[in-house]
């Protein structure tokens, strides 16, 4: 024996650094493990032909067209992501969002032409005024405020526009109370029961949304979202938000943002066991989009690594602008 190596060694029964020596190890006792199958890819729509316009708060984001839009979801299937959630830029805004129901609007257009073209993609559309409205707010003012009951019936349209146009399930991410159950009955009555709803259940009032609201041109003209949106510092309400809507007939609930809430999907999933969706938002994604171009992050890893917390904590689906990007680094690293 020799005598230097018995000295160092500490006579323990259990060394966790066993099952991290190789690569091949460490897959056997790994215990997330992400797949292109939980993405679901966001995409902004707008009107025209051929457009497909940066936005400079969201590197590698952009304002599509109807036709571009269709060309993003072809590709983004290619490489294994299975859906994608429509926001509108509509060329009309008002005080009432009326193009939000607007069955030519870009958002309906886009999901006729993603069913023709690439027939085997989930559709999901987000339900909200905020893109619609001339003075940016999720709904019909009163006063400074929005007005609960008169913005429900808005997304009410809303949510049945998208139907009609065919999406797989609805969004609603306006924080209206009592939006779910209005939007479920409205659906059934017209024959649309088996459209789905997505609910953004619990979903905070977030500085983390700020380059969103420049992709779709959506930020308030004057004063917050903080009458609708939760306060960052709760927990227990976004247990009771999540409750509701699903009581209300919620199939899929989402917690929004995602990384700072990571705690919220914890609990969300472990109490109520729904299918549970998290957004990794604008914000989350132009942080590492920055850090990476100014050297201080490692792009590829800072993605995956945020995107495996994100369904460590449970979440079953990943809202993302990564989509493409993960899946094709998924893809890359099975190969
Ligand atoms: C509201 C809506 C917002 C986001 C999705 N739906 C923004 C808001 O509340 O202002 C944010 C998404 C993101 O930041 O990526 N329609």
């Amino acid at each position: 024996m020799n005598p230097v190596q018995t000295s160092h060694a500490l006579s323990l029964v259990k060394r966790s650094r066993r099952l991290r020596r190789s690569p091949g190890i460490r897959a056997f006792v790994r215990e997330t493990r992400l797949s292109s199958e939980q993405f679901l890819y966001p995409l902004f729509v707008c009107e025209g032909q051929k457009v497909r316009r940066d936005v400079p708060s969201m590197p590698g984001v952009f304002q599509l067209s109807v036709d571009e839009a269709v060309k993003e979801t072809e590709a983004a299937r290619a490489e294994g992501v299975p859906g994608v959630l429509l926001f509108g830029i509509p060329a009309h805004k008002d005080d009432i969002g009326s193009s939000a129901y607007d069955n030519d609007a870009p958002v309906q257009a886009a999901v006729r032409a993603i069913k023709r073209n690439v027939p085997d993609t989930v559709v999901v559309t987000d339900v909200c005024l905020c893109e619609y409205t001339s003075h940016g707010h999720c709904g019909i003012l009163e006063g400074h405020d929005v007005a609960n009951d008169a913005t429900v019936e808005q997304l009410v349209r809303a949510a049945l526009s998208h139907a009609a146009a065919g999406a797989d399930i609805v969004a609603p991410s306006d924080m209206m109370d009592g939006r779910v159950g209005a939007i479920r009955r409205a659906l059934d009555e017209r024959g649309f029961e088996q459209v789905a709803i997505m609910s953004y259940a619990a979903k905070y009032c977030s500085a983390f949304y700020g380059p969103f609201r420049e992709a779709a041109e959506s930020a308030p003209k004057f004063g917050d979202r903080r009458t609708h949106q939760m306060d960052p510092g709760n927990v227990e309400e976004a247990l009771r938000e999540v409750e509701q809507d699903i009581e209300e007939g919620a199939d899929i609930v989402m917690v929004k943002p995602a990384m700072p809430y990571l705690d919220v999907v914890t609990r969300v999933k472990e109490r109520f066991g729904y299918p549970t969706a998290a957004y990794q938002v604008s914000g989350e994604y132009s942080m590492i989009k920055a850090a990476s171009a100014n050297g201080w992050l490692d792009e590829p890893r800072a993605m995956m690594e945020a995107l495996t917390s994100i369904a460590r904590a449970g979440a079953d689906i990943i809202i993302t602008y990564y989509a493409r990007d993960a899946a094709r680094a998924l893809r890359a690293a099975s190969q």
